[in-house]
């Protein structure tokens, strides 16, 4: 018998422990989880169509594929006109929301840019579309414009809680600040917005001890939803090959799970991204993904001509497919498994809702 509970899992050594498990007690923490979530919220996946708007980015993150020095991607930024089209498709494909995704940038010109985005992406889908953004750190005055405007929900991953690992995997300068990351964090769920985070599992430097931290870390905070996802080397980031020893990319993807298990576990009613990034080591990921607990998948809907230079880490899937394509086989996959599609709906995290009752 597993003796694993919510109750338990509140001991980091306990925590520690079921990141440690193999084989059969790896499954049968993943069926927890599992059977906590049918129970808890359902079968139902909620999609957001994810909107790769642009890849330009003043950052400069160490294991990040379009990091500003990256001198051999090519930058893009779609037309408004080219994001209205591609929020069209979602509504008209009944994806209930969509996510406004690019890297990070700042100004008074972006952020009116991002709020007329929010407003016509709202008229042309009457009110139904739910708006996510994941535009990295601002003000909490322009986090403040774009919720009025109509965004709701915010994505900002910590990518690791454990500070000294921040400043190993960023460069040493104000601009790459955990305690500005922090900082937005809490602007947000203080404006209103369904506040996610996140980090990633396998990162160079990483211990197991840092990877219970981060769950502590993310159930303490409170946050509404989460994504996570394990680390994937980009050939020209620095981190493509460290000196220190790695873990191999099927040991992150089962650390990802077992992360995703014990959140589902500790906080049932919790968001959680079946990621991409789990698609792109194994081809069934994303549903390995939502059979541990996750609830939520971010089809990519932006379009193919862009794709391939929207590469964060290599062999990012779908840069070859369109939207359609992975839409009829994504729906079918996640059938069969079992789940259904909320069409239409917005899918908010429960956990939102109960916290503010
Ligand atoms: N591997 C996996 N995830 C990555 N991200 C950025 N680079 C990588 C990588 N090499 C994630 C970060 C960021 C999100 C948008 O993508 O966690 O917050
Ligand atoms: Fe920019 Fe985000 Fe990549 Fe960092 S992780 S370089 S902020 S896109």
């Amino acid at each position: 018998m597993l003796d694993i509970s919510a109750k338990t899992l509140l001991s980091k050594q306990k925590i520690e422990e079921c990141l440690a498990f193999a084989g059969e007690q790896h499954q049968a923490l993943l069926n927890l989880a599992y059977r906590t979530k049918l129970e808890t919220i359902g079968n139902t996946v909620y999609f957001r169509g994810l909107i790769e708007f642009s890849n330009i980015c003043s950052k400069n993150c160490y294991y990040c594929g379009i990091r500003s020095g990256n001198t051999f991607v090519k930058r893009y930024e779609l037309s408004e006109h080219e994001i209205l089209q591609v929020a069209h498709f979602a509504y008209k494909h009944q994806y209930g929301s969509v996510v406004l995704q690019g890297g990070e940038r700042t100004g008074e010109k972006y952020t009116e840019q991002i709020n007329n985005l929010i407003r016509k992406i709202k008229q042309l889908s009457n009110n139904e579309l739910g708006i996510t953004l994941s535009l990295g750190e601002q003000t909490p005055e322009v986090y403040r414009r774009w919720f009025d405007s109509g965004a709701h929900r915010y994505l900002l991953r910590i990518e690791t809680s454990n500070p000294e690992l921040y400043s190993k995997i960023h460069p040493k300068n104000k601009q790459h600040s955990f305690d500005k990351r922090i900082k937005c964090l809490h602007s947000l769920k203080t404006i209103g917005y369904q506040t996610g985070t996140g980090i990633m599992a396998g990162l160079p430097y990483q211990t197991i001890s840092d990877l219970a931290d981060d769950i502590q870390f993310m159930t303490q905070f409170n946050v509404d939803m989460v994504g996570m996802g394990p680390f994937i080397e980009h050939a020209k980031t620095p981190f493509y090959k460290t000196s220190t020893p790695m873990l191999s990319l099927q040991e992150r993807f089962n650390l990802t799970l077992k992360m995703l298990a014990i959140i589902r576990i500790m906080v049932p009613d919790i968001n959680m991204v079946a990621s991409t990034a789990m698609q792109a080591i194994d081809p069934m990921g994303r549903e390995k993904a939502l059979l541990a607990g996750a609830n939520i998948i971010m089809p990519n809907t932006t379009p193919n001509t862009y794709r391939e230079n929207y590469k964060l880490y290599e062999n990012k899937p779908g840069a070859t497919q369109n939207a359609d394509d992975t839409l009829d086989i994504l729906t079918q996959q996640i059938e069969t498994i079992n789940h259904q599609v909320g069409w239409n709906l917005w899918g908010d995290s429960e956990h939102y809702k109960n916290r503010l009752k």
